[in-house]
């Protein structure tokens, strides 16, 4: 019996298969408001039955965009066009979450397809970043000013605030963004954080702020389920260890942290990553198996067959997947297909099952 068109069972939710789209910056907002593009773009992934659809990382305040093109959610004004958007993601029987994020020293880039290049924050597309320390991603990045215990506690309020507004428009799923090297994760690595005070230093000072923010953001759930998406490993000597996220699952737990989204890497320029066929599912599994916590995994997960079978073994409890999704949002249908599953199809859709 196939394992990936089993129900998963959250405390408030319920995914109707274990299929999750994997949040993907679309660059497409204006200032932070979504558009047309969002609807269509994550519309297609509810057609076509996702489980779960993870919005993109959309930022908590304006400097936290990694481009400005990138959704936000620092202002009540932006909930109605992303209520909008959840509303018909549940016409369709998927659940919705938003990862909400802070890009740090990464921030203020232009969008991928014109250049990956940071602006000056003189430029009418850029702006000042903040960072944990002062030390930029790349040698000739403009450097980061490093944040004031201050500034830690608006960004820790803007995230809380932020959820509160992601509450509003309906989402299911609150995921804070603690991977590929943005704030929360600068904060993580030692490679980068360089900090004298309670947030620098040790592993319990290094989480401190994604704790904090944690704890702020649960004062505002109702029945969200609150997710962590982690970079389980930095990639590079003397970086963050997976023997440190398995440690953070642990305490993040006991916070009531339900599910751990496990990626790694884009904390520093210089790691060294061994991107093959699920890279990453043994970080998952390690996460699993030591916590007990529901995990997904991520990462060149592209068939039906090496999906089930991660489930099988019991090395995540659902899968994420991005580019497959981007190739054909539509992927579930084919991968019920591979496994002789029969699943509902839209029913504006059924029609397609029929043979010429
Ligand atoms: C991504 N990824 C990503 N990850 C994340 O946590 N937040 C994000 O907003 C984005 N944005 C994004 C945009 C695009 C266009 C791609 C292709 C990827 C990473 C993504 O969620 C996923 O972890 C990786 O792409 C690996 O999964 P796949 O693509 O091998 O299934």
């Amino acid at each position: 019996m196939s394992l990936l068109f089993q129900p998963l069972e959250l405390q408030n939710h319920t995914l109707k298969n274990r299929m999750v789209v994997s949040p993907m910056c679309q660059y497409s907002a204006e200032n932070g408001f979504a558009t047309n593009w969002h609807l269509v773009h994550l519309g297609q992934f509810a057609i076509g039955k996702a489980g779960l659809i993870m919005q993109e990382a959309t930022a908590v305040v304006p400097e936290g965009r990694i481009t400005y093109g990138d959704l936000g959610l620092w202002n009540d004004a932006q909930i109605p066009a992303l209520k909008n958007i959840v509303d018909f993601v549940h016409s369709q029987g998927s659940l919705i979450g938003i990862q909400l994020a802070h890009a740090g020293r990464k921030a203020s880039t232009n969008k991928p397809w014109i250049n990956r290049n940071q602006f000056l924050p003189e430029h009418e597309n850029g702006w000042q970043t903040v960072g944990v320390s002062t030390l930029p991603y790349h040698q000739k990045d403009h450097p980061p000013v490093a944040l004031t215990k201050q500034n830690i506690q608006e960004i820790i309020q803007a995230f809380k605030q932020s959820a509160q507004r992601a509450v509003t428009a309906g989402y299911n799923v609150v995921e804070l963004h603690a991977a590929h090297g943005y704030l929360i994760h600068q904060f993580f690595s030692p490679l980068i954080n360089n900090r004298s005070d309670e947030y620098g230093g040790s592993f319990e000072n290094r989480i401190r702020f994604l704790l904090e923010i944690v704890e702020q953001v649960q004062q505002v759930l109702t029945n969200q389920s609150l997710w962590v998406r982690i970079s389980a490993t930095d990639w590079a000597e003397g970086g963050w260890t997976c023997f440190e996220s398995v440690k953070l699952a642990h305490i993040l737990k006991q916070k009531n942290v339900e599910v751990i989204d496990v990626s790694t890497g884009g904390a520093v320029a210089h790691q060294q990553i061994p991107e093959h066929e699920n890279y990453q599912v043994p970080f998952a599994n390690r996460i699993k198996t030591e916590t007990n916590m529901i995990t997904g995994a991520v990462g060149l997960i592209t068939h039906a067959k090496q999906a089930e079978a991660i489930l099988q073994k019991k090395e995540a409890d659902f899968v994420s997947i991005a580019r497959g999704f981007l190739q054909n949002p539509h992927l579930v249908y084919d991968f019920a297909n591979e496994l002789n599953v029969a699943i509902d199809w839209a029913p504006q859709y059924e029609r397609g099952k029929e043979s010429f």
